[in-house]
């Protein structure tokens, strides 16, 4: 049911040789909503979002999904959780021999789809709600970062997951183009009753289509509310990612 929790995170902690970067984090995703990840570079963002899809396993603590606890599976098990979540990564992270069918009906394949027309009429439908309709042919080189980006956006969706992670959709994109991923996220929420979580630097964007923010420091939930209660927020520390971000967002 929408609003319920989806996903429970409970005193993750993780660390990479002696780099603390998560130090007990604790976060549950609901149902149905948008809820935007902020926080300075290189405080562990991306890192929780492995984890949230079993791409990561927590030094201590536990992540649930749908009741079913997933930090303590392996990866075989784990295509229980893959099917239901999926991660648009930060880099894109498109095969560059393939075209841009072969890259959106890649995870068709991998759940072992084989039929032809079944995958064709998938892809044509993905990329119209991406708004690229027949680039089925193109190679990633030949395509804009903003198409490429929602070439990634309709790889994460083919496979019909109930709960999509956006680790920076945003990034490179000239505003325009930002807003259309923003509206496509409204749409996958709204429409389609999928649940996201989007990781952005863009202040803007989170304030636009966030149900919920979560705001990340020192490897721990700092902060979390709704985007109205952070804009009415007199904490120094998120008054001044704002407005740094603001100004370099050129609001
Ligand atoms: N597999 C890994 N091995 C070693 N260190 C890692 C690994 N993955 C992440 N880190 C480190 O963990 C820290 C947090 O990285 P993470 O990518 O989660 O940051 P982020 O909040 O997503 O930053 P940004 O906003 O720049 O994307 C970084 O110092 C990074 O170098
Ligand atoms: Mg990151």
């Amino acid at each position: 049911m929408k609003g319920e929790i989806f996903l429970e995170m409970r005193g993750i902690k993780k660390s990479f040789g002696d780099q603390v970067v998560l130090r007990g984090v604790d976060l549950d995703v609901r149902r149905g909503e948008i809820l935007v990840l902020l926080g300075g570079s290189g405080g562990g963002k991306t890192v929780l979002m492995k984890h949230m899809v079993g791409l990561l396993q927590p030094d201590e603590g536990t992540v649930t999904l749908e009741g079913k606890l997933i930090s303590n599976l392996s990866e075989r098990e784990l295509s229980w959780a893959r099917r239901k979540i999926s991660m648009m990564f930060q880099s894109g992270a498109l095969f560059d021999s393939l075209t841009v069918a072969g890259n959106v009906s890649f995870p068709m394949h991998e759940a072992g789809i084989t039929d032809r027309d079944v995958i064709e009429k998938r892809v044509k439908e993905v990329l119209e709600m991406v708004r690229l309709p027949g680039q089925e042919d193109k190679m990633p080189s030949d395509l804009s970062g903003g198409m490429r980006k929602r070439v990634a956006l309709a790889r994460a969706v083919v496979g019909n997951p109930c709960c999509v992670l956006y680790d920076e959709p945003h990034a490179g994109l000239d505003p325009v183009t930002g807003d259309s991923i923003d509206h496509l996220i409204r749409d996958l929420a709204h429409d389609h009753g999928i649940t996201n979580v989007v990781i952005t630097h863009e202040i803007r964007s989170a304030f636009r289509i966030a149900d919920r923010v979560v705001f990340m420091k020192d490897g721990v939930v700092y902060w979390e509310g709704t985007p109205n209660e952070l804009k009415a927020s007199k904490d120094p520390v998120l008054v001044n990612f704002i407005e740094g971000r603001a100004q370099d967002s050129d609001l």
